[in-house]
């Protein structure tokens, strides 16, 4: 019987010893159906076992965000250089080219905005159409200690559920309030949480103090949000620790949308995630891409 008596932080995080991958590229991913694996193996790069998710979901919750005025202009011209595609299904039908070959990570869960309560979403695509869309991953926030917690919790579930029928992984993101901490334990808690309810891939923030035990703490692959818009070398940086402490990717948004020269952005991004590349040579390929790119 779970309680709330003697709950003691976690000490032992084998930090020394990775996870035993069982036989399959991915973190946790063993024992899944092959449908869902190669799902997965398109989110992810077998090669690398990496990923740099594109996301320009905000609308979902903020409109038309800085850089995200017209999607046509600014993300389509990105495409080709992520892994993934994460978006609304209004943005995908809408403004994405269905030649596009590009993955998609169907943001699934809505209902709220940023003149309410943000952990009051509900599910907001039924399975039938994430299928219709071909999609390759449903995602919704979970809000743990929030005031919606238990209702965040029943969205994940559900899409877990569903997507798991027919061969859909489910990515659960780490929604963090107005006023709820982000650091490691907490970020450490929501993680864990979401991947013992069946989340095939969280996706988190990255904290300067213990993200290697958050990751390790976590049995399924961790991607990292970048965030508010930083410098670009602050960004590159981000990645690149949350990477080598043991995060499976990015999932970003504004560092690349609002980057002075997002093309040169993602694909240094993306030589962080899949070569890690350290900071100050990735920042230096961002600065020979733009000034190419004038
Ligand atoms: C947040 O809820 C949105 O779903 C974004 O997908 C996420 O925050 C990643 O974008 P950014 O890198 O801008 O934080």
């Amino acid at each position: 019987m779970a309680d709330l008596d003697d709950i003691r932080e976690g000490k032992d995080f084998g930090l020394d010893r990775p996870a035993d991958l069982q036989g399959f590229f991915l973190k946790g991913a063993a024992n899944h159906d092959w449908g869902l694996k190669n799902r997965l193996s398109r989110i992810f790069n077998p090669k690398t076992g990496r990923t740099v998710m594109l996301a320009f979901d905000h609308g979902y919750f903020q409109g038309p965000a800085t850089g995200l005025e017209r999607i046509d202009l600014s993300i389509l011209p990105l495409c080709d250089y992520a892994d993934v595609l994460m978006c609304t299904r209004g943005v995908l039908r809408a403004t994405v080219p269905p030649s596009n070959t590009k993955p998609v990570a169907l943001r699934c869960s809505g209902g709220n905005s940023i003149l309410s309560e943000l952990s009051n979403e509900t599910i907001a695509v039924d399975i039938e159409d994430a299928i219709r869309l071909g999609v390759c991953a449903m995602a919704a926030q979970v809000y743990i200690g929030a005031e919606f917690e238990h209702k965040s919790i029943t969205n994940v579930v559900k899409l877990i559920d569903t997507g798991t029928r027919y061969g859909i992984p489910t990515l659960a993101v780490t929604g963090v309030g107005k006023d709820m901490a982000r650091d490691a334990k907490y970020f450490g808690l929501a993680t864990r949480i979401a991947a013992e309810l069946g989340a095939h891939y969280v996706k988190t923030y990255f904290v300067e103090e213990g993200f290697e035990k958050v990751a390790a703490g976590c049995p399924v692959p961790l991607v990292i949000a970048g965030g508010k818009k930083l410098p670009e070398r602050d960004a590159l940086e981000m990645a690149y620790k949350a990477i080598d402490q043991g995060a499976a990717g990015v999932d970003m948004g504004r560092n690349i949308f609002q980057s002075d020269a997002p093309v040169a952005m993602i694909q240094a991004v993306a030589k962080v995630v899949h070569d890690l590349e350290k900071p100050d040579q990735a920042y230096q390929y961002y600065l020979d891409l733009k000034a190419a790119q004038g």
